[in-house]
């Protein structure tokens, strides 16, 4: 059979939350036979009128397919799912892209591995509106087998499958490393808005010049990264004493105009435990070692 003729994987979507019917949207945009479960009725009707087989029962819906993608709010759910029915997914191969710890993704591939189950994590890394498109990145890890076999399938779920590891936490920690940047930022963003109206000013006449710091964050990311990697951190361009005097002086900025400076007083102190160390000189990156509690 050519690989035009061979049917499209069965898939089984668990969970339809926003983030489970979009997946089982793409997979019905790509054409491939999808069945459909959900603890509480009544989700899903839109995903049925495309062509979706609702199954009544969750170990119905697990012996549709031959391949499962579960997606709920957290790893208990999964758990309470998925536990009383390891019977129905032997054989059969389970991706789990639901958020949570690496920690958890290990216990339940120990799991999966105990009952002879091929399991794959995962971590959805954009919103909604992106699912099935070419560039929508998801994290997978755990079996690589799996990966390889389904990794056509996957990919219709995001163009961008990044499978990093057979051990089966580093998809989650891949995730939990991208939205600890994530969330520092617009934490930093807020306050950044916070300063300023603070004197009158809009965040919106703020907003068009932060495209001058955003731009030169990809360069930074990049020389970071080697320079942790290497131990290696030369302040060429800016070190590391200069920057903690520029956040002394947001800092004072801040609670002259009664901010909450709890975020910023973390960084100075993380900043001035790396000057103690010696690092004064060397770049921000030095950081890492006073976060590392290394000298
Ligand atoms: N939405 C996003 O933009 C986004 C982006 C990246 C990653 N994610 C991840 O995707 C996962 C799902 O997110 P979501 O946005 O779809 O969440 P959601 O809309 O809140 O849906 C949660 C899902 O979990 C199910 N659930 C909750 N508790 C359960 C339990 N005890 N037993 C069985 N099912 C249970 C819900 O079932 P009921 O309908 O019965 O309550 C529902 O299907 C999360 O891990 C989230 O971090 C989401």
């Amino acid at each position: 059979m050519s690989a035009k003729n061979t049917p499209l994987t069965s898939v089984t979507v668990i969970g339809l939350g926003a983030m489970g019917r979009a997946l089982a949207g793409a997979l019905l945009d790509a054409g491939h036979p999808t069945t459909i479960w959900n603890r509480s009725q009544g989700k899903g009707d839109e995903l049925v009128a495309r062509g979706a087989v609702r199954a009544a029962t969750a170990e119905e819906a697990l012996r549709a397919s031959e391949l499962t993608v579960v997606c709920v709010v957290d790893y208990d759910a999964v758990e309470t799912i998925l536990h009383p029915l390891s019977d129905a997914l032997q054989g059969r191969v389970l991706v789990n892209v639901t958020s949570d710890t690496p920690e958890r993704s290990r216990q339940t591939a120990a799991w999966a591995a105990e009952r002879s189950i091929a399991y794959l994590d995962g971590a959805v890394m954009v919103p909604t509106p992106l699912i099935g498109s070419p560039d929508a990145l998801l994290f997978y890890s755990g079996s690589q087998e799996a990966f390889e076999r389904y990794e056509s399938t996957l990919k219709v779920l995001g163009g961008k499958a990044a499978f990093v590891g057979t051990d089966p936490g580093l998809a989650a920690l891949y995730d939990l490393s991208l939205l600890d940047f994530f969330y520092g930022s617009i934490s930093g963003l807020v306050h950044a808005y916070a300063l300023a109206t603070a004197d009158g000013v809009k965040a919106a006449d703020i907003a068009p010049y932060l495209h001058t710091i955003v731009q030169i964050l990809p360069p930074i990311a990049q020389y970071t990264a080697a320079n942790i990697d290497a131990g290696d951190y030369p302040g060429a361009q800016a070190n590391l004493g200069m920057m903690a005097a520029g956040v002394e002086h947001i800092l004072h900025a801040a609670r002259m105009r009664g901010l909450d400076v709890s975020q910023l007083e973390s960084i100075k102190s993380v900043a001035d435990r790396a000057i103690v160390q010696g690092h004064e000189s060397h770049d921000w990156a030095s950081t890492y070692e006073a976060l590392r509690g290394r000298n």
